[in-house]
C-alpha cells in the first residue's frame, strides 16, 4: 500500500503538526481535488474556494489549458538553468512584455523573490543613473505593507510577529502612512537620495485597504517629477483580480517597475516576474542577479497559457461585474447586521470587517462555520475576512456564495 492511501483528515493534520514547521495556522480542512471555483476535501465534501490561494488561482483550479501546457512542456524539457538558452523563454518574454507594455522582464519564481529583484534593480539604477552616492539610496515603503517574508522585506514590515527576532535588519527604507499623498511628497522632497517608492495598489494582506481614487496617479506623478521610481507590487492585485488587468490601470498608471507573481501562472507553478523599460533594466549585467529555476521552460509555457486564459475568458471584466454585485448584496445585509460592519474592495478582492476586536476569535469561528456551510475563506488580522474567489465564477455561483455567507453570519448575530 502506498504511504498516501487511506489517511483521514485528522491523521494528515497530525502529520503536518508533527513533521512540518509550524509557520502557518491553516483552517482545519484537508483538500485533495480542485476544479474551477470548487475544491473537495479528502472525504469528498465540495466547497467554494473563496481565497484562491491568496489570489494565485484566478483562472480557477486545474484549468485544462494551463495544466495542458504544463504537461506538454514537462514531457519535452523542464529545466536548463540560464547557463544555456531554452526555446520557450524568449517567446514568453516577448509575449509578457507586450502584454503589459514594457521593454524587458526579469523572470523569477516567487513573489518575495520578485520584490527583492525590484529592490535590487531600483538601487542599482539609483547609483548608476540617478548618481546617488554609494550606499545612500533610500526606498520609500508604506505602513501596513506586505511584500513577502525575506530578511530584507520583513526589515520594513510593521508586523511585529513577522519581524521580531529576525534581526539585524536591512537598512535603506523609509516608512510613510499608506494612502497619504502629502506624506509621500514630504518624504520625497526632504531627501535627495530617494531611489524609489514601493507600493501595493490595494493593501491585500493588511485587510484589503483601497486607497483614494487618485492616490496612485498622484503618487506616480510625484515620483516622475522627482526622478524616483514608482514600483507597483501587483503580486496579489494583478492579473485581473481587481477588475482590471492591473490594479494601477484603474488610474491609468504605468509603473516604472512592475512586480507580478501568483496568478501569472494560474496557481499551477511558481512563476514571478519584474518588468521595466530598458533605461532601468539594462543596469543589471550577467552575474548580478538570477535564480536556477527563473525563466525555466515549464514556467514560460504555463505563464503564456495562464495569461491567454485571462484574455480569452475576459476575467477582468467578470471580476469587475461580479465584484459590484458582491459588495452591493453584502451591503444590503450589513445594514441590518450587528456582526458585520463593512465590506470593501475592488473587483473580486474584497474584505468583510467583523464587529469584534483583532484579538477575538470571532472571524476565525465564522470561517469555521463557513467551511461547514461549504465555503472556504480565511481571516486576515483577526477581525477581517478576505473574500477572493477564482475569477471564473459565474453570477449564479456568486449569488449562491453570498447566500452561504449571509446564512453563516446570521448564526453569529448578537
Ligand atoms: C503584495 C504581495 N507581495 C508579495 C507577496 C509574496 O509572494 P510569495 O508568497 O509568492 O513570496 C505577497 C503574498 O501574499 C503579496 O500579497
Amino acid at each position: 500500500m502506498s504511504v498516501l492511501e487511506k489517511i483521514s483528515s485528522e491523521e494528515i493534520i497530525a502529520l503536518e503538526n508533527k513533521y512540518g514547521a509550524h509557520n502557518y495556522h491553516p483552517l482545519p480542512v484537508v483538500l485533495s481535488k480542485g476544479e474551477g471555483v470548487y475544491v473537495w476535501d479528502v472525504d469528498g465534501k465540495k466547497y467554494y474556494d473563496f481565497l484562491s490561494a491568496y489570489s494565485a488561482v484566478n483562472q480557477g483550479h486545474c484549468h485544462p489549458k494551463i495544466v495542458g501546457a504544463m504537461m506538454e512542456q514537462a514531457q519535452k524539457l523542464t529545466l536548463t538553468s540560464r547557463a544555456f538558452y531554452n526555446d520557450k523563454l524568449g517567446v514568453y518574454e516577448e509575449y509578457l512584455t507586450k502584454y503589459f507594455g514594457f521593454d524587458k522582464v526579469l523572470p523569477m519564481n516567487t513573489g518575495a523573490e520578485a520584490v527583492e529583484t525590484a529592490l535590487k534593480l531600483c538601487r542599482k539604477w539609483a547609483y548608476e543613473k540617478k548618481e546617488i552616492p554609494e550606499n545612500e539610496a533610500q526606498i520609500i515603503v508604506c505602513d501596513g505593507n506586505f511584500h513577502g517574508r525575506t530578511t530584507t522585506i520583513i526589515s520594513f514590515s510593521n508586523d511585529e510577529n513577522a519581524r521580531k527576532n529576525f534581526g539585524p535588519y536591512t537598512g535603506g527604507f523609509i516608512k510613510i502612512p499608506y494612502d497619504d499623498i502629502n506624506a509621500l511628497e514630504k518624504a520625497i522632497k526632504s531627501n535627495a537620495n530617494i531611489a524609489g517608492f514601493l507600493v501595493e495598489p490595494i493593501q491585500g494582506e493588511a485587510g484589503v485597504y483601497v486607497p483614494a481614487d487618485d492616490y496612485l496617479a498622484k503618487a506616480k506623478a510625484l515620483c516622475t517629477a522627482n526622478n524616483v521610481l514608482f514600483i507597483a507590487d501587483e503580486v496579489q492585485t494583478g492579473i485581473a483580480r481587481t477588475g482590471k488587468l492591473l490594479a494601477v490601470h484603474h488610474e491609468n498608471v504605468q509603473p516604472d517597475i512592475l512586480i507580478l507573481g501568483k496568478a501569472i501562472s494560474g496557481g499551477v507553478y511558481p512563476v514571478s516576474a519584474v518588468l521595466a523599460n530598458d533605461n532601468i533594466m539594462n543596469v543589471i549585467k550577467p552575474g548580478q542577479h538570477g535564480s536556477t529555476f527563473g525563466g525555466n521552460p515549464i514556467a514560460a509555457a504555463v505563464a503564456i497559457a495562464a495569461l491567454e486564459v485571462v484574455k480569452e475568458e475576459k476575467l477582468a471584466e467578470n471580476a469587475e461585474r461580479l465584484g459590484k454585485i458582491f459588495r452591493s448584496e453584502l451591503n444590503k445585509y450589513i445594514k441590518t447586521s450587528n456582526i458585520a460592519t463593512l465590506v470593501r474592495g475592488k473587483g473580486l478582492l474584497n474584505a468583510l470587517v467583523i464587529n469584534d476586536t483583532e484579538e477575538s476569535e470571532t472571524a476565525w469561528n465564522i470561517c469555521l462555520a463557513l467551511r461547514d456551510n461549504g465555503l472556504l475563506a480565511k481571516p486576515t488580522h483577526g477581525n477581517i475576512i478576505r473574500f477572493a474567489p477564482p475569477l471564473v465564477m459565474n453570477e449564479e455561483q456568486l449569488l449562491d456564495c453570498v447566500s452561504i455567507i449571509i446564512t453563516t453570519l446570521k448564526q453569529f448575530e448578537k
